[in-house]
């Protein structure tokens, strides 16, 4: 049997109770994985201790002691699932000690932040992996295999709408995603997932966005949302890639439905795929230009929070973590692309144009 890999969690919070917690612990689905909790990290030292109990062996600590743990310990993998404006400090420590780091999407709240990260993860011996949990539905692989399989031809255009439904979509109002300063706002947040999901896809950078961004329902002050929520509740945008696809992308919020469709038309044929984030099965509907008649696919929902995707993800690590591994893991760079389409989407709503999405700095073009 393997080593059990040493893992050390920072936050404790709702994604930790749901996912790394019963991974650590090994409840199942999770019990075929050979891994060790060493220490629970928050600075509410209350929710790291709940999370210790049900994780034996593993210590209590605060931030301020990260370091020495980074140090004594050497953990084989840092989970960061702090709120995502406070990643960035966590992930650079764990890096900066020369230890591996799996960070929650988004990889930053801010373009400035994520091309720091990606910087550091370059400066580092250690790895950076972002929970890109998306592309691991068994749904998404198979759509990646069906465009990258030339199934439709090259993209041309795509079309992907994606709403939340009420009580999920006020949450965002009511917890700490309210600000755009602690989450990014919702074209952050929330939209990573499937600007991630879309550039991986693709198989292309984004290179220009032109974006509306409205507050339609959860308005600052009434109904129980807080004065300073500054995010907006309807994302609409025009996306182009650098292989010429156009992508309308639509976050809308307070839906009955919980999912998306999203049609992507080739020069080959169309391919429209269907995923309820809630229930049922998943579809694909794939038409080729020269065949009378599509084939629907329907693709089994994988047990397990988000259709499967979260077992995936933490099945995938071991193997993600070898030497020269490739993996479906989004790598530092592309996380930071998913931000900065978010980020760029805010200010070309605010500035009514069209504008660049920046692009992480290799080290061949940086300034030193
Ligand atoms: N991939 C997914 O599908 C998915 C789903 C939900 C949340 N997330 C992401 O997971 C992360 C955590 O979200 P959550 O819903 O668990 O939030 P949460 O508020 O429930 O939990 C966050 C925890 O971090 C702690 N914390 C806050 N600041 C800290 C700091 N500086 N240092 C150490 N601990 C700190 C809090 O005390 C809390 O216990 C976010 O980045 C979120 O976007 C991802």
């Amino acid at each position: 049997m393997n080593e059990p890999l040493r893992v050390l969690l920072i936050g404790a919070g709702a994604r930790t109770r749901k996912v790394y917690g019963p991974w650590l612990s090994g409840l199942p689905p999770y019990q075929a994985e050979p891994v060790r909790p060493l220490a629970v990290v928050d600075t509410d030292t209350g929710a790291a201790r709940d999370m210790a109990r049900s994780l034996p062996g593993a210590a209590v600590a605060r931030p301020a002691e990260l370091d020495r743990i980074l140090t004594d310990d050497r953990p084989d993998l840092v989970v960061v699932a702090t709120p995502d404006a406070a990643h960035r400090d966590h992930v650079v420590q764990a890096l900066a000690a020369g230890c591996t780091t799996l960070v929650e999407k988004p990889l930053a709240t801010t373009a400035e932040d994520a091309f720091a990260l990606v910087r550091a993860a370059e400066d580092s011996s250690a790895r950076l992996l972002v929970g890109h949990n998306l592309r691991f539905t068994n749904l998404h692989g198979q759509v990646r295999a069906l465009l990258a399989g030339g199934h439709i031809g090259t993209v041309l255009e795509a079309d992907f709408h994606y709403t939340l439904g009420a009580s999920h979509s006020r949450s965002y109002f009511t917890r700490w995603h309210h600000t755009r300063a602690a989450s990014g706002g919702l074209e952050v947040t929330k939209a990573s997932h499937h600007l991630d999901l879309l550039a991986w896809w693709l198989g292309a950078q984004p290179v220009t966005v032109t974006a509306l961004l409205e507050r339609r329902h959860y308005l600052p002050g009434k109904e129980g949302i807080p004065e300073d929520a500054d995010i907006h509740d309807s994302v609409h945008a025009l996306i182009q890639y650098a292989s010429g696809a156009t992508v309308h992308y639509a976050l809308t919020l307070n839906s009955p439905e919980e999912g998306y469709t999203c049609t992507l038309r080739g020069t080959e044929g169309t391919c429209t795929v269907q995923y309820d984030a809630r229930s049922g099965p998943h579809f694909v509907d794939l038409r080729s230009a020269s065949a009378a008649e599509g084939t629907l696919r329907k693709i089994r929902r994988e047990e397990g929070s988000h259709a499967g995707a979260d077992r995936r993800m933490l099945e995938a690590l071991p193997e993600a973590l070898m030497p020269g591994a490739t993996s479906p893991f989004a790598t530092a760079a592309e996380a930071a692309l998913a931000v900065a389409t978010g980020t760029a989407m805010y200010d070309a709503s605010r500035l009514g144009r069209r504008l660049p999405i920046p692009a992480p700095t290799t080290p061949e073009n940086r300034d030193e």
